[in-house]
């Protein structure tokens, strides 16, 4: 991870000081690094304990590309903390962190370019691509609050899960893991992805101190699997007061926390956390299949963290 960091900090520079402030703020507030983990992990559980210097470059490929997401989620979702201090937006404004953003996901796929790993390249474009129709799909049924259980699945598999993914079957793809192997490992990623999206979900009900804003999903109409469940759980009457606070009032405190005690009632939490426990355990299903070591050992851990983690 040491080594990790050195690439992945080099791979930001440029030459306009202005940027430079920013990527020196964002370098020096680093997340959980669960991404680059993945990556890691994986490569060393199917290269025999070793990585390579392709391994490196995809893992600081995907942190690149996921703090250029976060960058720009935090202007969607107009949320001003990050990371336990203020997001780009709030300290810089929108125009200046979406062209950041922009300019991280630049540099990320010019990594992989320069060095020709074009096989890397395929796997993370297709999870850029997922990423962004994720984030638009969600939009769009905060606009018709007619979401199922269904399409929630697919927004956090797309917005999130592909992501996962994508770190899993890069660590498999660097060391030259077969065909199948790879798309093992990228259905192995996509599952502990929507665990670790039910996870995050789970937080913006919670009180926990988990260094970004509480209680903003509500507010920005993105209705979660706690809300989604206790809506087919509820008598027409109450169905039509959920949505109309989730539509109308979601500024309103009281009537979101007397919602909010309400999705707990109904027992909207247990059942998010039922549906995380079973994606985690397909997860886990699925490591089973590899040879039992210390590298497998550590993923079955990492995956374990994804839902008990604290942040
Ligand atoms: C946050 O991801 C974005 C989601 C997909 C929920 P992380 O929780 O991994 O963010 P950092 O990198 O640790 O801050
Ligand atoms: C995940 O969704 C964001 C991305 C996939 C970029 P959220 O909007 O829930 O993530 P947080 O809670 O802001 O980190
Ligand atoms: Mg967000
Ligand atoms: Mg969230």
């Amino acid at each position: 991870m040491e080594l990790f960091e050195e690439k992945f900090t080099s791979s930001m520079s440029s030459k306009v000081a202005l940027l430079n402030r920013i990527t020196h703020f964002i370098v020096n507030r680093k997340g959980k690094q669960m991404r680059p983990m993945f990556v890691f992990l994986v490569a060393k559980l199917l290269g025999k304990g070793k990585v390579n210097e392709r391994t490196y470059r995809g893992a600081a490929v995907i942190e690149l590309i996921h703090t250029a997401t976060l960058v720009h989620d935090d202007v969607v979702d107009d949320s001003n903390k990050r990371r336990g201090f203020f997001s780009i937006n709030a300290l810089w404004k929108n125009k200046i962190a979406v062209l950041v953003g922009d300019f991280l996901l630049s540099k990320g796929l010019l990594l992989s370019i320069e060095n020709e790993d074009f096989d890397l390249l395929k796997i993370i474009s297709v999870a850029v691509r997922e990423m962004s129709q994720g984030e638009l799909l969600q939009i769009e049924k905060a606009r018709d609050l007619d979401i199922t259980e269904e399409v929630y699945y697919e927004i956090i598999r797309q917005k999130t899960a592909t992501l996962l993914a994508a770190c899993c079957a890069m660590g498999a793809q660097s060391v030259g893991a077969d065909k199948k192997t790879v798309e093992k490992m990228h259905l192995f990623g996509e599952k502990l992805g929507m665990a670790f999206q039910i996870k995050d979900d789970l937080f913006d009900y919670g009180e926990e101190r988990i260094g970004k804003p509480l209680g903003i999903d509500i507010k920005e109409k993105k209705m979660t699997l706690p809300l989604i469940h206790t809506l087919s759980k509820v008598t027409s009457t109450e169905k039509h007061w959920i949505i109309t606070t989730v539509k109308n009032h979601n500024s309103d405190k009281k009537k979101v926390r007397e919602l909010i005690a309400m999705i707990k009632e109904k027992g909207g939490l247990d059942f998010a956390i039922k549906k995380m426990e079973v994606f985690r355990d397909e997860a886990l299903t699925l490591l089973n299949d590899f040879p039992k070591n210390e590298y497998r050992d550590a993923l079955s851990l990492m995956v374990n963290y994804v839902i008990e983690r604290k942040a």
